[in-house]
């Protein structure tokens, strides 16, 4: 088979992975343990073809900037490497959530890409090497390949470029009751990218090590909580990283940060205050992910709703991991 499409979700860290191992390859510095969300997804479609003369990226109707241009083509080479493949690939990828707003899409990308590239080409890979080709594009795709509550270590010690690290599926999507509101904030400045963030985090901020120190510690933690079904300890913990995450990246002056993530902060301590749990997280942009018991979901979603600067709420749960599509040919 030359073709194939793939669907993948995208996944929120509830212990977050920022900055990466000194050296070669895309090891993480923490590990972190996500969630893989359901009602928001990415197709992608690989299709080698031996009359491209180059390989062609169309992501939501329009060519691929030069940066996801060229990072795509770095995967397809390991996939042609790994399977003895010459021929150019037309890469097609439809996200069915708004990612100008800057809502992350690389790790459902790709995972999506990994899949279907290494199927397209011929290769049997199980999820395990599937996820290690997608941690090498980008770190939390790696936790995209699998569905439910998901682990990412950080590699063996003093890790080489060739040495595998893939996510580890650790607890099934109806394991912790959760509902997941992604609250779509009025945008800011331009974000800076989450590899530069972290990068600058790394070298520059004064907290960087306290970071580093403590976000294992969180994982640990909250890793304990997870199979323990502790909800309110999950939440408390998955706030605890974002907020140790951002404190680090803003003293190097990496501010994702707008007033209308205050606002939104602000209405889930409101929330807590009222006797409805919910927990904050944030990643690389503005927006905010609100954490919540399923049954508290409307009443924590009309009050994400009603805050300044909140656009509009996604509802999300947990899902299931990236998966292959029975028509390849599907319309995208
Ligand atoms: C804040 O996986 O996008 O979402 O590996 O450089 O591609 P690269 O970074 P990426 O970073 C995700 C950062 C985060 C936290 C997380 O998902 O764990």
């Amino acid at each position: 088979m030359s073709e194939a499409l793939a669907v993948a979700h995208p996944n929120v860290a509830l212990s977050k992975y920022w900055g990466k191992r000194p050296g070669d390859g895309r090891f993480p510095a923490v590990p972190s343990l996500s969630v893989t969300l359901a009602g928001l997804a990415t197709h992608t479609r690989v299709r080698f073809d031996r009359g491209l003369a180059d390989d062609r990226v169309v992501l939501d109707g329009l060519a691929g900037d030069v940066r996801t241009h060229s990072r795509v083509v770095e995967l397809l080479d390991r996939v042609r490497a790994a399977a003895g493949e010459g021929r150019r690939a037309e890469v097609v990828s439809r996200n069915d959530f708004p990612t100008a707003s800057g809502l992350a899409s690389s790790a459902s990308g790709f995972a999506a890409l990994a899949l279907a590239a290494t199927c397209a080409a011929g290769l049997d890979w199980g999820p395990h090497r599937v996820s290690d080709l997608a941690r090498r594009s980008s770190v939390s795709a790696a936790r995209s390949i699998y569905g439910g509550f998901v682990e990412l270590g950080v590699g063996p010690p003093a890790a080489l470029e060739r040495d595998v690290l893939a996510a580890q599926p650790l607890a099934a999507a109806d394991h912790l009751p959760l509902a997941v509101l992604v609250c779509v904030t009025t945008e800011g400045s331009k974000a800076i990218g989450s590899s530069e963030g972290m990068r600058m985090t790394i070298e520059r901020s004064p907290y960087s090590r306290a970071w580093l120190d403590e976000a294992p510690r969180l994982h640990q933690s909250l890793r304990a909580a997870v199979l323990a079904n502790d909800f309110q300890r999950v939440g408390e913990l998955a706030e605890a990283s974002a907020l140790a995450m951002h404190a680090s990246a803003i003293a190097a002056g990496v501010i994702y940060w707008t007033g209308a993530t205050l606002q939104a902060l602000s209405t889930v301590r409101a929330l807590r205050q009222e006797g409805t749990p919910a927990f904050a997280t944030i990643d690389a942009g503005p927006h905010v992910k609100v954490l919540s018991r399923p049954a508290d979901a409307g009443r924590v979603r009309d009050a994400m709703q009603a805050t300044p600067g909140v656009e509009r709420v996604i509802d999300a749960r947990p899902g299931e991991g990236a998966t292959l599509a029975s028509d390849a040919r599907e319309t995208l």
